[in-house]
């Protein structure tokens, strides 16, 4: 299985104040170690990047709109190496706090058609709680703004499912969120995660009944209001699915460059350093794994059920020689309506998924 390389990650590891409840590879801003980051950065793209032909480039974080101007320039001259392909979807991922007119006309100026903000909450007691600088008026402003200077495409993330909020709370969020207009949102229940402020604070989970009356709450009004439904987490409107997500669903081949960033080339899955330090002296290699077919079996198909699409009959038998039905106990599923069999894929119907993980153990040999 040869797949060509037609997806690009690049992590942008800084953020101007750091989350009570982050666990990504984030490190807060600091104007000289960011200068030292891009130069790391390039030297990664130079050594690394064959020269594919790119359908999406994502620039993620950390919070990449934290750079200055300057340095955001810098960022895409170097990304300038990359080949993209005409009608490539090119994301940025940006925070409310600190989205500006200048640096949302150099996006515009550099090619990128998807911003993707995180919003988390429009509620300003919730945002406290979450210690994230802004309030529900900036995040509607920012919105305008961004719109203003013709991005059509434009994601937000939203977080539930926050220790204290009520079904009222994260009803309101959704009207708010639908009020925006926007073509697609990702909404995340939240995660406790060790060395974070909430974890040594001893903030709880909430209760998985309440955590699963929010999902399905989420689920069913974003869909009364025109959303499809095309992943777990994930709300698009017609044409809107992002492109770049379904390349990891999709279990197909991307590069990932920057500190703690992931990639998958070849039977390759690799993550770079997590030492910001590491990577700044050019020292980017962290973990590496050879997958066996196994592996990528089980990847491709733990994957692509977490969408509407599924496994795709076809293409698993290309990929792989053989028909699901001939290495998983489908029919078992089947009969259980846990797996639905179309013209040309399996998948999980919208109203299990909530159990999903519960369904992919079956494909891994633990059912
Ligand atoms: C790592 S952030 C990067 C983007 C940007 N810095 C931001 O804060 O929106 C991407 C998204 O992950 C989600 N996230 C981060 N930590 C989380 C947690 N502990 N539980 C659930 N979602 C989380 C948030 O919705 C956030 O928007
Ligand atoms: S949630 Fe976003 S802004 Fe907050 S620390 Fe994590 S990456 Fe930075």
């Amino acid at each position: 299985m040869d797949q060509e390389v037609k997806a690009c990650y690049i992590h942008i590891p800084f953020c101007s104040h750091i989350c009570s409840y982050c666990d990504f590879c984030k490190f807060l801003y600091e104007e000289k170690i960011v200068d030292q980051y891009l130069l790391a950065l390039e030297k990664e793209l130079t050594s690394s990047y064959r020269g594919e032909v790119l359908d999406t480039i994502y620039i993620g974080g950390g919070t990449p709109s934290s750079l200055t101007v300057d340095q955001l320039s810098r960022l895409f001259s170097i990304l300038g190496l990359l080949k993209k392909a005409e009608n490539c979807e090119f994301t940025i991922e940006c925070n409310v706090e600190n989205i500006e007119p200048e640096k949302l006309s150099l996006f515009k100026k550099q090619g990128i058609n998807r911003i993707s903000l995180g919003v988390e909450s429009f509620q300003d007691h919730l945002l406290k709680k979450l210690s994230r600088p802004y309030t529900r008026k900036e995040i509607i402003e920012t919105v305008q703004q961004i719109r203003s200077f013709g991005f059509t495409n434009l994601n937000i993330d939203l977080i539930y499912a926050l220790p204290g909020e009520s079904i009222e709370d994260l009803r309101k969020d959704l009207k708010e969120a639908l009020s925006l207009d926007v073509e697609h949102i990702s909404t995340y229940s939240l995660m406790i995660e060790e060395h974070t402020v909430f974890y040594l604070q001893g903030v709880k989970e909430v209760s998985e009944e309440m955590d699963e009356e929010m999902y399905k709450l989420i689920s069913q009004t974003l869909k009364e209001h025109g959303f499809i439904h095309y992943e777990i987490s994930n709300f698009a409107k017609k044409g809107y699915s992002s492109r770049h997500n379904l390349t990891y669903w999709k279990n197909e081949h991307y590069y990932g460059f920057g500190v703690g960033a992931s990639g998958f080339l070849g039977d390759i899955r690799y993550t770079n350093t997590m030492s910001l330090g590491k990577y700044c002296r050019y020292e980017y290699p962290g973990t590496e794994e050879k997958l066996t077919t196994t592996t990528m079996v089980e990847n491709e198909i733990i994957l692509s059920l977490r969408t509407t699409e599924g496994i795709n009959k076809q293409k698993f038998i290309e990929r792989y020689g053989k028909d699901p039905k001939e290495l998983y106990p489908i029919e078992e599923l089947l009969e259980k309506k846990w797996i639905i069999e179309e013209v040309d894929r399996y998948r999980i119907p919208e109203d299990k998924w909530y159990v999903s993980n519960e369904i992919l153990l079956y494909f891994i040999g633990e059912k």
